[in-house]
């Protein structure tokens, strides 16, 4: 059965053993807001995944077919998990880019990763590093997750910079799906 993508969470108060529950399909931060991925987001994507710039560190562009498989296998990991893929916009409701929190395994290790990217226009400005800082977070304080990571192509100075301007760490260098990539986590 699906789980909830609702998240019951021990409150750090007054009354600790107060819970509350927490919706994570909606959030939003001072400039995006992000809602759970859904059949109707394939356009958005399929754009961004044409984007060669955007692609350039994701493996390439994709097709259309590709993406369409990319957007299932993303449903499917919040109906397992009850997080997953987050379509970002910002406030006007422009399409601005995706991001997420998934499972991975990462050298015969089942590791949970944060991941985003973004249209062209949006590079710049902070959202990268405002929603890694919102998906760390969920991941650790909603979520409960005992670590997260950031999987970066070596020669992604950007994306590796983001990962360091949200306190994550450095732990190495190694290879994945035949490309260098720098392994970063987040202290719990
Ligand atoms: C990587 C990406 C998400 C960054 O998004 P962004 O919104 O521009 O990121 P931010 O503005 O929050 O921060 C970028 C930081 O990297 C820095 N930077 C930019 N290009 C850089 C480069 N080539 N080398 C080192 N640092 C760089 C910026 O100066 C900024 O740091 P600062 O705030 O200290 O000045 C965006 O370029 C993107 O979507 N790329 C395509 C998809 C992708 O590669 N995703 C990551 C996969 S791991």
């Amino acid at each position: 059965m699906p789980r909830s993508a609702r998240i019951d969470c021990s409150m750090n108060d007054d009354t600790p053993r107060k819970r509350r529950s927490v919706a994570i399909n909606h959030f939003a931060t001072s400039r995006l807001t992000a809602e759970q991925l859904r059949e109707d987001h394939l356009a958005d994507l399929v754009a961004l995944h044409r984007d060669a710039e955007v692609s350039r560190y994701l493996g390439g562009v994709r097709t259309p077919e590709v993406t369409k498989a990319y957007l299932a296998a993303n449903m499917a990991h919040w109906n397992q998990h009850g997080f997953g893929l987050w379509t970002l916009r910002t406030k006007d409701g422009a399409f601005a880019g995706r991001a997420g929190i998934r499972h991975i395994v990462m050298e015969n290790v089942d590791e949970v990763e944060i991941f985003y990217a973004f249209k062209g226009e949006f590079w710049g400005r902070g959202f990268a590093s405002e929603i890694a800082t919102a998906l760390t977070g969920i991941g650790l304080s909603q979520l409960a997750l005992p670590s997260l990571i950031g999987i970066v192509n070596v020669g992604n100075g950007a994306s590796r910079r983001v990962l360091e301007k949200s306190n994550y760490l450095l732990e190495r260098i190694t290879s994945h799906h035949g490309e260098e990539v720098a392994i970063y986590r987040i202290p719990q």
